[in-house]
């Protein structure tokens, strides 16, 4: 990795607690040893099973100079291939997404099946065997409906997130649910900024009015302004409110501890599962608090006054209310341009207009997005000054440390 030696002395000047070197999140160097090796190592979260729904659904994955293309075969089995045709290369699939019965490249119309085998090839010499010429699959993991991705030749084990995630998200059955609605934002920020900005609320007071409300005191959130009772209470209210909670889950049997980044074979953990209260009279992350979809996507009604995350490193975060879900994915386009995908996912039986309002639906997190964009591009361009230096996180900064960490660690192991 000769031509990556700035970054191998940068990630060596890494301090507990603190921020990176200003050269890796900022500059050439760092990206292109983002999406050429680090991220290439990883499992990244790439779309869920709503977003390829029926046979023949696909949609485009990118990293870098690599395109991945997620395909729903005939027989309901999710697949990922190389965007690259087997005969000269040229790109398979051009659009970012689509429905065929196969896959057809527009050079010279070499045709593969959904699950990747080459069907057709004209005039090729004798002894060209069509077998040897499929495309070339990507490690792909369906975690209990969400996709991950890993471009490495010999990924490492997905782990215990796997049952850890697909266990707890099982019950909002992503398999019936359609996307209502999908958003790319282009953020002007370096990928890790955003990331960083995503794992903490320090900066959430100043910044998120939309995001606070439907949220409960416990996590981040400030409470509905209408119903007063979930300011800030003492220690002892608050406990006597959590436990209330607890028993409450189990009995709908929806308890499980908090699932924290757990270390795994002594590497830096990958996902964190919490269900967290919404504010006193929220249902759902909406704005009013009020359900965004009429139609329940769990066994437990509209009702219910929780809703449960997940977030994965190093690329994604996922809210699950009673009706809709919300999935983020992100992909650095530069080194200081970022796309962030959000998707909201319904019942796929809801009707637009009539069971859900597509401005209710996205508004606090469209709101908050817009927020979220705009201090990481404050963040990113005050790192490129000669004045920055590394900063010490804050106590409620621990999860931003935890990614940074894993970051690091990830990047040491691609080095080697
Ligand atoms: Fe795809 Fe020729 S490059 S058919
Ligand atoms: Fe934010």
């Amino acid at each position: 990795m000769q031509q990556f030696d700035t970054i191998a002395l940068m990630l060596k000047k890494n301090r507990a607690g603190y921020t990176l070197p200003r050269e890796l999140y900022v500059g050439e160097e760092a990206y292109r040893f983002d999406t050429e090796v680090m991220l290439r190592s990883v499992w990244l979260f790439a779309g869920t099973v709503a977003h390829a729904k029926a046979p023949g659904d696909w949609f485009v994955f990118e990293l870098g100079n690599n395109q991945v293309i997620i395909v729903r075969g005939r027989d309901n089995q999710i697949r990922a291939f190389y965007n690259s045709c087997r005969h000269r290369g040229a790109r398979v699939c051009e659009a970012a997404s689509g429905n065929s019965p196969r896959l057809i490249c527009p050079y010279h119309a070499w045709t593969y099946g959904l699950d990747g085998k080459l069907l057709a090839a004209r005039n090729m010499p004798d002894g060209f065997d069509k077998a040897d010429h499929g495309l070339v699959p990507v490690a792909l993991e369906n975690v209990g409906g969400l996709l991950f991705v890993c471009l490495a030749d010999n990924p490492p084990p997905f782990g215990r997130a796997k049952q850890d995630i697909a266990e707890q998200i099982a019950i909002y059955n992503l398999d019936k649910l359609k996307v209502a609605v999908q958003d790319d934002l282009i953020e002007p920020a370096n990928w890790k900024l955003v990331m960083e900005n995503n794992r903490e609320c320090y900066h959430c007071d100043q910044n998120h009015p939309e995001l606070l409300k439907s949220l409960s005191t416990y996590g981040f959130g400030k409470g509905l302004p209408e119903d007063g009772a979930d300011d800030v209470v003492d220690d002892a209210a608050f406990d006597a409110m959590l436990a209330a909670q607890r028993q409450h889950w189990m009995d709908l049997g929806i308890f499980h501890e908090l699932v924290e980044f757990p270390e795994e074979n002594g590497q830096t953990g990958f996902h964190r599962v919490a269900r967290l209260p919404l504010a006193n009279g929220a249902v759902s992350q909406t704005l009013d608090g009020k359900s965004a979809s009429r139609m329940a996507i769990w066994p437990h009604g509209l009702d219910e006054q929780s809703s449960l995350s997940v977030w994965t490193q190093p690329n994604s975060w996922h809210h699950f209310c009673n009706d809709h879900v919300v999935t983020f994915s992100l992909t650095p386009l530069g080194p200081d341009k970022t796309l962030l995908r959000t998707s909201w996912l319904v019942h796929e039986d809801a009707v637009e207009g009539v069971d859900y309002d597509p401005a209710h639906l996205t508004a606090v997190w469209r709101a908050t997005n817009a927020q979220d964009s705009y201090l990481s591009a404050v963040n990113h361009r005050g790192i490129t000054s000669d004045g920055y230096r590394q900063g010490p996180y804050s106590v409620e900064e621990k999860l931003v440390d935890a990614f940074k960490t894993f970051y690091v660690d990830a990047s040491a192991r691609a080095l080697g």
